[in-house]
């Protein structure tokens, strides 16, 4: 069932990609302009949603989705192609909302929300949480995935850290931007790291990179992506920081359209699509 499900997903990005190949924003106009005949008559088909009944002619059946790869199993990337449970979620929220999925933008992780409000991607699926300070930029949907911070070390080394104390004198490092980096940045505050000896990496591919080759000595990250950098490379998680964060997709604060999606997102759950996603790319 999982199976099915990934295969039509790559079956339909093959269509897009043949369809209008990369330039995102390009797509977006492109698609925009096929919204214009039928702008006004979208009722979009799924009876309760009329959150975009007010279709201006500018594209408001297509969303485009925008995310940071380098962070699996949620975003990454496998011959060349973006794939990930966000991916899949995103998709399917975005196709049961009655819209469709624009082309995908992979940008860095800190565009996301500029990109987001100035209009480039519509949706944002980047494993990103839910925080009062992003709150005041854009719009969450409702909660999708639950996640703390974790300490992420090398195997090989003999560097086995239990606590944040046990930090101090260390180089530590994270992806700009993120929830990890601010509780690298608190550390710092609280005078425990050397603000000298934070490393910022534009994805957490790099930092486990760096991680390997002993240039810095922990990363602070997501559990779950921790848990699947440790299934395949050599790291392992050496302690949680309990940060209980929530991931939501993100939208414009202006774009209505998020009514529809999180209804879908509510439909994901209940019909047992989320499990097997959740099953795809977590067990
Ligand atoms: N959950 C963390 C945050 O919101 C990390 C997200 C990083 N996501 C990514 N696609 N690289 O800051």
């Amino acid at each position: 069932m999982a199976r099915k499900f990934s295969m039509d997903r790559r079956a339909y990005l093959k269509t897009v990609g043949a369809a209008g190949t990369t330039a995102a924003v390009a797509g977006c106009l492109g698609n925009g302009g096929n919204g214009n005949g039928n702008g006004n008559g979208n009722g979009n088909g799924n009876g309760d949603g009329n959150g975009n009944g007010n279709g201006n002619g500018d594209g408001d059946d297509v969303i485009v989705p925008g995310t940071a790869s380098g962070f699996p199993p949620f975003e990454y990337t496998q011959d060349g192609e973006l794939v990930g449970f966000d991916v899949d979620l995103a998709e399917e929220a975005i196709t049961r909302a009655g819209y469709e999925v624009g082309d995908w933008v992979d940008i860095e992780f800190d565009s996301l929300i500029p990109s987001l409000t100035g209009g480039d991607i519509d949706l944002v699926a980047a494993a990103m949480t839910i925080t009062d300070e992003r709150s005041e930029q854009i719009a969450f949907s409702n909660p999708y995935y639950e996640a703390n911070q974790s300490v992420l070390v090398s195997s090989e080394g003999d560097f086995a850290p239990e606590g944040e104390s046990d930090l101090e004198g260390r180089v530590v490092g994270a992806q700009s931007g993120t929830t990890g980096a601010a509780e690298a940045e608190r550390l710092i505050e609280e005078g425990v790291v050397d603000g000298d000896d934070y490393r910022q990496y534009d994805n957490y591919t790099l930092a486990v990179e760096d991680l390997e080759n002993g240039n810095v000595d922990a990363i602070i990250i997501d559990v779950p992506v921790a848990n699947n950098f440790a299934d395949s490379r050599s790291v392992e998680v050496a302690f949680v920081i309990e940060t209980g964060e929530e991931y939501g997709l993100g939208m414009r604060q202006d774009d209505d359209r998020i009514g529809d999606i999180n209804d879908a997102l509510a439909e994901i759950r209940e019909d047992g699509t989320y499990e097997d996603l959740v099953a795809e790319y977590f067990e």
